[in-house]
């Protein structure tokens, strides 16, 4: 760890005063009678893991087969189905039309508005190829980054599909990201072209999204054309002509038509961009045949999917991982239909999903505890006023979920039946390592339980040796899994250093984890620099660095207090200049005002505190689990390694007299 200050794994027991009943829930008869993996998996991967992951590999459509399953003399720098070529569009689309499914929905699309939109494979297999044509008509050539900036409309998917068509690597930058924060990425990939919307709806409005391209290309002057959509018809929209293209201009008036070509099983697939514990996002490289067979292998185990009869909901947003793996390639590359909303949860009544749910009759729903979470505190008569019965399982990502949350998630959206699969797993890992298997598996409220069949996890301590049931250290991944990420774009050495140095010849993950006594798993949260905000990753340093870029900011330290809502909010401490003043709760707006602007409105400091001085040990390294202490309303813990052994009085005499600001 890079951080000699970070706390280790604590162990709360939030189960404790449940009853031996609620701590377990076994696999539903009928749907374990019918399961899609059975117990036996875990055997059949662990006897030949290598061979499974091969047999897996038989889900996808390889116009050349593989000769390895992987090559792994170049460590930690994997090659998955060595030598097999597949196109990743062809595999999502194109091969269901032809095996006669044309016609079976895709995607039920609905907007915030209300408006719908049904696509059937047909439907999309003609729109990506329609998008595939005009792109190569704008010059994107196979091996050009496409950056894609856009709401959750269809568009999104199209245009994903229409870039893996041409072997063209996407980079779906979220559409909360601020201007600053899509430049840096735009840049960082060196991307020429940007496909984008004039905006999208949130609550209950029309968001813009073209102004933060404009503004995000002033600085990047290699990006030869913006493809837009007009989904909001928004019409002060700024225009830059040979530069702006309007989707419907260029992309309905051009051939269904397109062959996909076949791409080496390591072309690069897709760049997302997380953040780290230093202030620069990485990009996650992920390539084409190892991911498609892990995304759908996990989606087909995981979710028990059953492609005839199935209606799929994954709530997340394209622009995060989750998005790309389980709504657009895990789902399409098995054939799902699958369900997409464009808004906010609580447009136009807090009723939102679950209408949704009762009128197209989900039958999976994959969300975040920070939304559960949310519904629980919105009160469980707002789900029960709808008919959620055509559920029959639920999964949660993004955090760990608190037992609590399960148990409602389980009574009263799953209606005590539906069993709930807590699956973790990163962007870096692409897809779902660490989950129960619903029709094998006893859930646990609070455990991800194991790691699934053909993935190999370990909890080790500080040493790297596994520890015993009943403790906690750190997680790692021992082995290589195929739709790991293969390397930091541009930064093999970071890649190398990250995750490969702390425990070498294994994969560290950054988060802590428990063993039960019956060796199951419980994630216990980051263990460096990185918080988690409802579900997605932020950076210390990266807040830090953009509360220091204002002017009146002398210093600054952030760190994540646990919050209800959230799993944990940014509570900032800052230092101010002489020249700034005292203070007072117009800094604090304009200061958070202004993160919102350098990284996007996830990143806003929940809370931000005027403070005198920042706790430092001798070596100048901020003491955060004392702000965090402070952040989150405790007696400050053990002070003694500080370098000036006062300034925690400072920050509390500082405190009461009411200089914090907490909204
Ligand atoms: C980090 C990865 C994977 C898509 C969403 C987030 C935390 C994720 C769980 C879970 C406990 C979880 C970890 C992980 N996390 N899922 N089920 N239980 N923690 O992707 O932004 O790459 O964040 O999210 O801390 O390292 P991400």
């Amino acid at each position: 760890m890079t951080n000699d200050d970070s706390t280790a794994p604590t162990t709360g027991d939030a189960l404790a005063n449940l009853s031996r009943e609620e701590r377990h829930f076994d696999p539903p008869e009928e749907l374990a009678a019918h399961a899609n993996v059975k117990a036996d998996a875990y055997h059949e991967a662990a006897s030949d893991r290598l061979g499974f992951w091969a047999r897996q590999a038989e889900r996808i459509s390889w116009a050349e087969p593989f000769t390895d399953v992987l090559d792994w003399s170049k460590a930690p720098f994997a090659k998955w189905f060595v030598g097999g070529r597949l196109n990743a569009a062809y595999n999502c689309v194109d091969r269901h039309v032809e095996a006669g499914r044309g016609d079976k929905v895709a995607y039920h699309w609905v907007g915030e508005p209300g408006d719908t939109r049904t696509l059937t494979y047909s439907d999309l297999k003609d729109e990506v190829c329609k998008t595939a044509n005009a792109l190569s008509e704008l010059g994107v050539k196979t091996g050009d980054v496409v950056a894609i900036y856009m709401p959750m409309i269809p568009e999104t998917v199209v245009a994903m599909l229409a870039c893996a068509r041409l072997g063209a690597p996407h980079t779906v930058v979220f559409g909360g990201f601020s201007a600053d924060a899509l430049s840096g990425r735009i840049q960082d990939c060196d991307a020429r072209f940007v496909i984008t919307a004039d905006g999208g709806y949130r609550r209950g409005a029309a968001s813009a999204l073209k102004p933060a391209v404009d503004e995000a290309l002033r600085s990047c002057p290699d990006v030869r054309s913006v493809l837009v959509v007009r989904r909001t018809g928004q019409d002060d929209i700024a225009w830059t002509d040979n530069r702006d293209v309007w989707w419907h201009e260029i992309v309905d008036r051009q051939s269904a038509d397109h062959t996909p070509e076949a791409f080496d099983a390591e072309h690069p697939l897709y760049v997302m961009y997380t953040s780290g514990s230093t202030g620069k996002p990485k990009g996650i490289l992920h390539t084409t045949g190892g991911y498609l067979v892990g995304t759908a292998y996990t989606h087909w185990a995981i979710f028990d999917l059953k492609p005839e009869t199935d209606i799929y909901w994954c709530a997340a947003d394209i622009g995060w991982v989750t998005g790309h793996s389980y709504i657009v390639y895990g789902p399409l590359a098995n054939g799902t239909t699958s369900l997409m909303y464009e808004g906010t949860p609580d447009t136009p009544h807090k009723g939102r999903w679950w209408e949704i749910a009762q009128d197209y009759k989900a039958t999976i729903l994959y969300t975040a505890p920070t939304a559960i979470r949310t519904f629980m505190k919105w009160g469980a008569q707002i789900p029960s006023e709808w008919d959620l019965s055509s559920l029959r399982l639920l999964g949660s990502v993004g955090e760990p979920i608190n037992p609590e949350a399960y148990i409602w998630y389980r009574k009263e959206i799953g209606g005590d039946r539906c069993p709930v699969a807590d699956t973790w797993w990163q962007t870096e890992t692409g897809m779902i390592m660490i989950s129960p298997l619903p029709g094998v598996t006893s859930g646990k409220p609070g455990s991800a339980m194991k790691a699934i069949p053909g993935v190999e996890a370990q909890v080790v301590d500080d040493a790297g040796e596994p520890v015993k049931p009943g403790s906690g250290g750190y997680l790692v991944l021992t082995d290589p899994w195929p739709a790991m990420l293969r390397t930091l774009w541009g930064d093999d050495e970071r890649y190398r250093e990250t995750y490969w140095s702390r425990f070498p010849g294994r994969y560290f993950a950054g988060d802590g984890a428990k063993l039960d006594e019956d060796g199951d798993i419980w994630l216990l949260g980051r263990v460096d620099d990185v918080m988690n905000v409802s579900g997605h990753r932020l950076s210390t340093t990266e807040i830090e660095s953009a509360l220091v870029s204002h002017r009146k900011v002398a210093e600054a330290a952030v760190v994540g207090a646990a919050d209800p809502t959230s799993g944990q909010a940014v509570a900032a401490f800052v230092i101010l200049r002489e020249s700034a003043g005292d203070g007072g709760q117009d800094v604090v707006n304009e200061l958070r005002d202004h993160v919102a602007k350098e990284i996007g409105a996830i990143a806003k400091p929940k809370s931000i505190m005027v403070v005198p001085e920042l706790p430092k040990t001798r070596s100048g390294k901020i003491m955060r689990r004392l702000l965090r202490d402070v952040a989150e309303n405790r007696e400050f813990g053990d002070a003694t390694t500080l370098a000036d052994s006062s300034v925690m009085d400072l920050i509390k005499a500082n405190l009461s007299q009411g200089k914090g600001d907490e909204d």
